[in-house]
């Protein structure tokens, strides 16, 4: 089979390798890909948003199957430009995607199915939203509606920092469109979990539970990131709170949105608190995470190709899904200045050595005159899985140690907490 990836993350790469270990997989492109993926994959120059450029080449290229990874497209309903072309195509289509691309959305959803979430009202309106601040007080989170880049949340200490987010999207559009509506909710307490499912619309099917680190420094220190390393699996997730979550939160959702008219089909991501109230949700992604795939993926021992077609084909509930009872830690390398300003250009050493020992995801690199460079904010994540997490730990840390480039960063402290 010819498979299109669009994206060019550490989140692709991770589902290429993934795929690969089908031996039915016979040439792979990717969309726009990175220097890693291309040494697996035939990289095109179409944007991942690109759906007039895509929509073309499937025409003359035909693959068998295109996996939409990344949020944007998936919003911009590339998965329903790719099946009114006949092509097969992994992922939700634009009307159920919105369960991540607006939050209002999301949060009226939990509201009209009564999953638990943090209390909210959605606002408009500057100053009906600066009143709603001063009567609630702080701790308060105010969120931008629709798609920011993960950086359209606050979580704010004070009465005068929440006052100042609000202002920032509803007056100063400092997230364009997706500020004109904000959220503001109550502020949760408790350890985060971020469980990926997959989904056909009628069988979910949930991933082994994994802990993202958001925070781009120890101790999480410093500004909100992409991510910058996950361990799998997380040890706050028991079993009781998954059937406890399957029951209360991830059948749910899926059935609210067959009764909204939307099935939802692709993976659908949960990003839980497990608060002394119980678990609830603070967010949803209508695709896999990045970095949670790095290392929740590497543990799955059922063909992701078999589990892509059935959920295209919605036979889910006929497919028994595997998973390593190993665990795993996926560490990010990122330049330095991210997730602010950063150079980038800088060569990368050490992957060869570093990848006898670990799973190396590429996200921002590029190859220039057969070099490898940085290109991106996160540059790579080495992955490695260990028969428990601090064995894990400890190789993906020494793997990570054999890569170097000018400002390397990253945290020393994933799975710690
Ligand atoms: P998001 O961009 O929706 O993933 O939110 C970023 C981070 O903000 C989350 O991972 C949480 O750590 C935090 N957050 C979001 N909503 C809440 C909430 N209601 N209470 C406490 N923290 C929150
Ligand atoms: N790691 C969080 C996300 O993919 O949104």
């Amino acid at each position: 089979m010819n498979i299109l990836i669009i994206g060019g993350g550490g989140r692709e790469h991770a589902i290429a390798q993934s795929l690969l270990k089908d031996s039915r997989v016979k040439k792979l492109w990717c969309a726009p890909g990175n220097g890693g993926i291309a040494e697996i994959a035939e990289c095109l120059p179409y944007k991942a948003t690109d759906i007039e450029g895509i929509v073309a080449f499937c025409k003359e290229n035909h693959p068998d199957l295109v996996v939409v990874a990344p949020d944007d497209p998936l919003a911009l309903g590339m998965v329903d430009a790719l099946e009114a072309i006949g092509v097969r195509a992994f992922g939700p289509r634009k009307n159920a995607a919105v369960i991540e691309g607006s939050k209002a959305f999301a949060k009226d959803l939990m509201q009209k199915y009564n999953i638990p979430t943090a209390k909210y009202r959605v606002f408009d309106d500057l100053d009906a939203a600066k009143e709603y601040i001063k009567t609630e007080g702080a701790p308060i989170v105010i969120k931008a509606d629709g798609l920011a880049l993960g950086k359209g949340v606050t979580v704010a200490a004070t009465v005068e920092e929440a006052l100042a987010a609000a202002e920032n999207a509803l007056s100063g559009h400092v997230f364009g469109q997706a500020g004109d509506r904000v959220v503001i909710e109550e502020c949760l307490t408790g350890p985060e979990v971020s469980v990926l499912c997959f989904t056909d619309g009628k069988t979910i099917l949930p991933m082994v539970s994994a802990q993202d680190h958001k925070r781009a420094y120890d101790n999480d220190e410093g500004p909100n990131t992409g991510g910058m390393g996950v361990v799998s699996p997380n040890k706050y997730y028991t079993e009781a709170i998954g059937m406890r979550c399957m029951r209360e939160i991830f059948r749910p959702t899926m059935e609210a949105m067959v009764a909204e008219g939307r099935p939802f089909k692709g993976v659908l991501y949960f990003g839980l608190m497990l608060t002394p109230n119980g678990p609830k949700v603070i967010e949803y992604n209508a695709r896999f995470g990045d970095p949670e795939t790095q290392a929740v993926l590497p543990r799955l021992q059922t063909s992701l190709l078999t589990i892509m077609e059935a959920i295209i084909d919605e036979t889910l509930a006929d497919v028994t899904i595997c998973w390593s009872k190993e665990a795993t830690a996926c560490v990010v390398a990122a330049s330095g200045g991210y997730p602010g300003k950063y150079p980038t250009g800088f060569a990368i050493s050490g992957l060869e050595e570093a990848a006898k020992d670990a799973i190396v995801c590429h996200a921002g690199t590029k190859c220039v005159d057969g070099t490898l460079v940085t290109s991106g904010g996160r540059v790579l994540s080495v992955t490695v899985k260990g028969y428990n997490l601090d064995a894990a730990l400890e190789k993906a840390y020494d793997s990570l140690k054999k890569i170097s480039f000018d400002g390397m960063f990253f945290r020393s402290d994933i799975g710690r907490r």
